[in-house]
C-alpha cells in the first residue's frame, strides 16, 4: 500500500480522487501496490466535495498530515505560498516523496524546494503545474535530456485563452467569459493571476528553470495580461491576417534569457493561432530536435488531474523501487542572467486613438521615424473630427523595444491622442 496524504481538495484534488477511484485497478498494476489517500487537508470541512471521497478522511489540521509517519507521499494541491512552502520544506526534510501542481511556488521557490529534495533524497514531481494534462516537464526533463534549447512560446494559461477565445468567435464580454473560465473550475482562486499574466510568467519561470537548468526563484518575468485586449483590436488583428493570443516566450540569447509573458499577435495560419478555448500548446525549438508542439487541455480538474496521478504514480514506483530522488537529481541548475527587456526586437502592432487634424499622422509617424521604427502598414478606421477621435492601427517591421516604448511615450503624451496607444507585439 502507497499511502497518500493530500493538502487541498478543491477543483485538482477532487480530481485526483475522482481519477484514483476510476482506474484504481489499473494504476495499482502498474505501481505493484494500491495508492490510498489517508488524509485530507482543507480548511472548510463542511464543504461539498467529490462523492468517491471519505469524508472521515478529511482535516483542518496539518499536523494530522504532516505528522503522520505511516504517509509515503504527499500531494500538495492547495495552491499560495504560505502555508504551502512551509509545508512541503517540512514534508521534504521527513522524506516523503513529493507531488505538487503550484507553480506560484514552485516560480517563487522552486529552485530551493528542488536543491532540497535532491539533497534528501526524495523525488519533488510537478507535472500538473504547467500545461494542465500536457506532459511538458517530462519532455523537457526526460524526453529531450540530449538536446539543447533555444528557446520556447507557448499558451499556458487555459483561462486566458478561453476568454480571448470566447471574446472573438462568440462576442461575449469579458466579464461574462471570465466567470465562464471560473464556473468551469479553469481559473486560480484569485483570477487576476490568470487575467493579468501572472499565472502565465509563473509557468514560464518553471518552463525555463527545466529548459535552460536556470536557477530563477522569484525572478521578475517582463509580464502584461489580457484585460487591455479589445474586441476592436480582435478585429484589427483579424484583417492584418493575425489572431491575438496570451503568449508566454523565453529564448536562450548570448546577452542572457530572454522571458516575457504578453498579448501577441500570431499568424492565422500558425499552430499557436488555432489552439482555442481552455487548450495550451507550447512549442519548444530543440537545437537537434527543431520545433516540436505538444497542446492539449491545459486546466481543470480531470486533465490536471491526469498529470497530477500520472507524478503520483512515478513517485510511488520510485518509493517501491528504492530509488528515490533519482529522477529529481538528473535537474541540474546554475545561476542565470535575464536579458534586458528594452533589448526585445519583434515587430508591433500599434492603435492609436487620434484627433483628425491636419498633420497628425505626420507627427505619429515621425515620432516613430526619427528612433528607427518603421511602418509596415497602416489603416485609418473610419473618419474623426478636430474633437472625436479615429482609430489608426499600424504594423511595424522589426524594431527595437527600447525604442518603441519611448515613441509610444512621446506620442501618448502629446494632444494628438485621445488616450494612451495600444500596443501588441507580433509572434
Ligand atoms: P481550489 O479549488 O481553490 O482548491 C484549493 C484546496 O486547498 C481547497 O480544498 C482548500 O480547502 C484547500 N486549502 C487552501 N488553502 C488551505 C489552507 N491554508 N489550509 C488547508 N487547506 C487549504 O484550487 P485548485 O484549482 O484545485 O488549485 C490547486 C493548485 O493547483 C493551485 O496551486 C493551482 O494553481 C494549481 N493548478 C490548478 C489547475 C486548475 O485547473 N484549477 C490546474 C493546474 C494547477 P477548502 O476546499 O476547504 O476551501
Ligand atoms: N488557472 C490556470 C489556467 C490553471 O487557467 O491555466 C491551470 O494551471
Amino acid at each position: 500500500m502507497i499511502k497518500v496524504g493530500l493538502l487541498g481538495c478543491g477543483t485538482v484534488g477532487g480530481g485526483v480522487i475522482q481519477l484514483l477511484r476510476a482506474n484504481a485497478a489499473y494504476i495499482a498494476a502498474r505501481v505493484g501496490a494500491p495508492i490510498d489517500v489517508a488524509r485530507v487537508l482543507v480548511r472548510d470541512p463542511a464543504k461539498e466535495r467529490v462523492a468517491e471521497l471519505d469524508r472521515a478522511r478529511l482535516t483542518t489540521d496539518p499536523e494530522a498530515v504532516l505528522g503522520d509517519a505511516s504517509l509515503d507521499v504527499i500531494v500538495e494541491v492547495m495552491g499560495g505560498v504560505d502555508p504551502a512552502r512551509a509545508h512541503l520544506t517540512r514534508a521534504i526534510e521527513a522524506g516523503k516523496q513529493i507531488v505538487t501542481a503550484n507553480k506560484m511556488l514552485l516560480a517563487l521557490h522552486g529552485s530551493e524546494l528542488l536543491e532540497r529534495s535532491q539533497k534528501r533524497g526524495v523525488d519533488l514531481a510537478f507535472e500538473g503545474a504547467v500545461g494542465g494534462g500536457i506532459p511538458v516537464i517530462r519532455v523537457l526533463r526526460d524526453a529531450l535530456a540530449s538536446d539543447t534549447i533555444a528557446g520556447l512560446a507557448g499558451i499556458v494559461n487555459g483561462t486566458s485563452n478561453y476568454i480571448l477565445t470566447r471574446m472573438r468567435q462568440d462576442g461575449l464580454s469579458f466579464e461574462a467569459a471570465l466567470a465562464e473560465a471560473q464556473q468551469k473550475g479553469y481559473a486560480e482562486a484569485d483570477p487576476s493571476l490568470d487575467v493579468d499574466g501572472g499565472d502565465a510568467a509563473h509557468k514560464l519561470v518553471v518552463l525555463a528553470m527545466l529548459a535552460f537548468g536556470a536557477r530563477l526563484d522569484g525572478v521578475s518575468v517582463a509580464t502584461e495580461g489580457i484585460r487591455g485586449v479589445s474586441p476592436i483590436d480582435h478585429a484589427f488583428a483579424e484583417r492584418f491576417g493575425y489572431l491575438v493570443k496570451h503568449l508566454a516566450i523565453a529564448k536562450h540569447r548570448a546577452a542572457g534569457l530572454e522571458l516575457r509573458v504578453h498579448p501577441a499577435l500570431v499568424a492565422k495560419d500558425s499552430p499557436l493561432a488555432n489552439i482555442n478555448g481552455v487548450l495550451n500548446a507550447i512549442s519548444i525549438e530543440g537545437r537537434a530536435l527543431g520545433p516540436c508542439l505538444l497542446s492539449g487541455r491545459g486546466a481543470g480538474d480531470l486533465p490536471t488531474a491526469v498529470s497530477v496521478v500520472a507524478d503520483l504514480v512515478d513517485v510511488a514506483i520510485a518509493k517501491k523501487g528504492g530509488v528515490a530522488g533519482l529522477a529529481t537529481r538528473a535537474i541540474r541548475l546554475a545561476p542565470a542572467i535575464l536579458a534586458p527587456m528594452g533589448d526585445v526586437e519583434a515587430r508591433y502592432y500599434f492603435r492609436f486613438s487620434v484627433y483628425d487634424r491636419p498633420g497628425v499622422l505626420a507627427r505619429i509617424t515621425g515620432a516613430l521615424g526619427e528612433r528607427g521604427v518603421s511602418i509596415e502598414q497602416l489603416v485609418q478606421q473610419g473618419r474623426g473630427t478636430t474633437d472625436v477621435p479615429v482609430d489608426v492601427v499600424m504594423l511595424t517591421h522589426e524594431a527595437k523595444e527600447s525604442a518603441v516604448q519611448a515613441a509610444l511615450t512621446a506620442i501618448g503624451a502629446s494632444d494628438d491622442v485621445a488616450k494612451p496607444p495600444r500596443m501588441i507585439r507580433v509572434h
